[in-house]
């Protein structure tokens, strides 16, 4: 299929840039990943709010409007080879000689857009859940900007996959973060909590969501600081993201999580949450 590089729509294989992009040397660039169900974008207004966040928390103009990153988005989605698909947006502050400093004249950013087919959770992953292991939170201050420069989410998930699991629960100053590239949630007595919405993570466009439909579902809904004994106590935690939707975490740091199976606060946001892409 077809990917879109500064306006044009080519074959991935042709699609080049320079090796002085700003994203290549700096990881001077944002990016978002946006689900698309029956080639209909899901949450596509939060995402491009989001994506224009990003962008003005590191002062990359573009001149392109919501408008705009919603039809590129949307183009990108009935393009797709498959009806279920994502797509990974990319925006760097474009091609300048090597300088910390931001080019001034700015220069043209790079835009970047690819889909790939959308495999959605199988029955059997969404029971057998994800197995975590706790770590420090390593990466910077600025979690809540959704910056390609990635190499702290990288190290936290080859640092599960060394240990022989699926993913990590991060923890700064005691407290929980997030997972290496998805957001966490702890169930007590019935009640989801979820970690404050600040710089030191990446609010999930699953957050608001989470918070939507457990409302919906009659269930408790508090952020706030969560202590790595709350986490390790918890009756179930949850794990979402755009790619893995909502799924349960059954083991944690080598113990069963609960009951060591999908628990019933899970089973109803699952249910929820389908009944949204229908
Ligand atoms: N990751 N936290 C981090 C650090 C993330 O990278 C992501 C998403 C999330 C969840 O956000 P959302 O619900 O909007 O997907 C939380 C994407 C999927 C990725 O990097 O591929």
């Amino acid at each position: 299929s077809l990917v879109y590089l500064n306006g044009e729509y080519l074959p991935l294989s042709q699609a080049k840039i320079s090796v002085l992009d700003r994203g290549f040397i700096f990881g001077d660039g944002i990016y978002e990943v946006v689900p698309a169900y029956n080639r209909k974008p899901f949450r596509l207004n939060e995402h491009v709010a989001r994506l224009e966040r990003s962008l003005k928390a590191i002062k990359l103009e573009t001149g392109k409007t919501t408008q705009d990153w919603i039809q590129l988005m949307t183009d990108m989605v009935n393009k797709a080879e498959t009806d279920d698909t994502f797509v990974y947006l990319q925006v760097t502050r474009g091609v300048a000689k090597r300088d910390h400093a931001y080019p001034n004249p700015p220069v043209a950013p790079t835009i970047f857009l690819m889909s790939s087919p959308f495999v959605r959770p199988s029955e059997e992953l969404r029971t057998k859940g994800f197995r975590v292991v706790s770590m420090p939170d390593e990466r910077w201050y600025h979690c809540d900007i959704k910056s390609v420069s990635l190499l702290g989410n990288i190290l936290a998930k080859e640092y599960a996959h060394a240990k022989g699991v699926d993913d990590v629960i991060q923890f700064r100053d005691g407290f929980m973060t997030e997972a290496s590239s998805a957001n966490i949630w702890v169930v007590k007595n019935g009640t989801l909590l979820a970690p404050l919405k600040n710089n030191l993570i990446l609010e999930g466009i699953r957050y608001g969501l989470m918070e939507k439909l457990a409302a919906q579902c009659g269930i408790p809904f508090v952020a706030q600081n969560i202590s790595e004994e709350q986490v390790a106590q918890a009756d179930e935690l949850l794990f979402t993201s755009a790619t893995k939707e909502v799924l349960p975490i059954l083991e944690y740091n080598g113990q069963p999580v609960g009951q060591g199976v999908a628990g019933p606060i899970y089973q109803k946001l699952r249910a929820a949450y389908d009944l949204e892409i229908e």
